[in-house]
This record gives C-alpha cells, structure tokens and sequence, in this order.
C-alpha cells in the first residue's frame, strides 16, 4: 500500500477516540507514578519499536528519576489487522539486562502474541525485574496469558491509527489515537 493523496489518508480517520490532552495528561501521571516507584533502582524502560516509539518519548520526558532506554522490534502484523501468530523478533537490545529493573513499553496489547513473546525472552536474561507498561489495551482480542501492570487506556476492539500505531505503515503521524474507517480494510 502507498497513499500519497492527502484526501485518501484523511478517509481512513473515522473518529479521534482519545485526544492529544487526554495522551499527556494520562502521560504525566504514569511518568510521576514510575518516579516514585522506581527511584532508587536502575531502571531501563524497553520499547517495542515502532508503535511505541511516540509514547516512550513522550513518557521518558515525564520521568524525573535516572533511566536508560533500549530498543526491541518484533514482528507479527505486516500489512493486514489480523495477528500472523508467529512473532520475529527482527532487531535486540545490545545491553545486558541483568543488573536493571526493566519496564516494557507497549503501544497496544491486542492478542498479546508479541508481547508474551518478548516477555519470555525478556525474563530468562534474569532481570531484577520485569513489568509491562502499555498506552492501550484492548481485552476483548487476548489469545496469550499476559497482562500489563501499568494500563493507561483500555479500548473496545476498534483497530486503532495514529500516535505511533500504523495501518499498513501509514497513520503514525497523528498526534491523537483514531480509529480506522474499517470499510476500507482490503
Ligand atoms: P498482538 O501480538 O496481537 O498483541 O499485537 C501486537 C502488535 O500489533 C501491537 O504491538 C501493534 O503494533 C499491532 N496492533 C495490534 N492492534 C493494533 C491496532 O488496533 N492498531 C495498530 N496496530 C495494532
Ligand atoms: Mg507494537
């Protein structure tokens, strides 16, 4: 798929479902909440690229506390909205997690494939800790036994576009979160 028509793009943005003031203020508090938390750990927060490459600079912005970041990038959707189930991990941290209190970073919990899947490769490189922090969770689609201990949204099973969730790479762009006209799913 490639849109480069303005009007094209703009017809996939059914409704704003939550707004830019709604994402920072929620942002704001969670971020106080791990600087209480955390303080006084080592703490690395792992994102899963790409979805949730917005919320975690936004999220890191509101961390008073010392934290590093490290990067992850699993693969389990490509161009449709259904879940493959098998998960590539396709690109690694290159720190050793050992010594770290580490919080995953989520864009959205959907079946939970992926991030069971990260979680277990996660958590058998023996971290102090490992907790799940995700912006959206929609329950009604889980398949895997995971939750987040950190929810800032839960959502209807509405496929979502916009603050770094894609539609066929598209969308990541909007500084809200959408949901995607539905009927043009191909
Ligand atoms: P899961 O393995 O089914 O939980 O889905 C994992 C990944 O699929 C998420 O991290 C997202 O990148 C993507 N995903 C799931 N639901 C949506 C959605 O509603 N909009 C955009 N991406 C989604
Ligand atoms: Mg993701």
């Amino acid at each position: 798929m490639v849109i480069t028509d303005k009007e094209e793009f703009e017809r996939g943005i059914r409704r704003v479902i939550i707004t830019e003031d709604e994402i920072r203020k929620k942002t704001a508090e969670y971020g106080k909440l791990l600087s209480r938390e955390y303080n006084g750990k080592p703490l690395l927060l792992v994102s899963i690229l790409k979805g949730a490459y917005i919320f975690l600079s936004d999220l890191t912005k509101e961390i008073s506390i010392p934290c590093e970041v490290g990067f992850m990038a699993a693969k389990s959707y490509f161009e449709s909205t259904e879940s493959s189930g098998d998960v590539q991990i396709i690109y690694d941290l290159t720190q050793d997690i050992s010594n770290y209190h580490v919080l995953i970073v989520e864009d959205i919990i959907d079946t939970g494939r992926t991030l069971k899947a990260v979680a277990d490769i996660l958590k058998g490189r023996n971290p102090l800790s490992l907790k799940i922090l995700t912006l959206l969770d929609k329950p009604d689609r889980r398949i895997a036994d995971i939750s987040a201990d950190y929810t800032l949204f839960t959502i209807p099973d509405y496929f979502v576009i916009g603050y770094g969730l894609d539609y066929g790479e598209y969308y990541r762009n909007l500084p809200y979160i959408a949901e995607y006209d539905e009927s043009l799913l191909g």
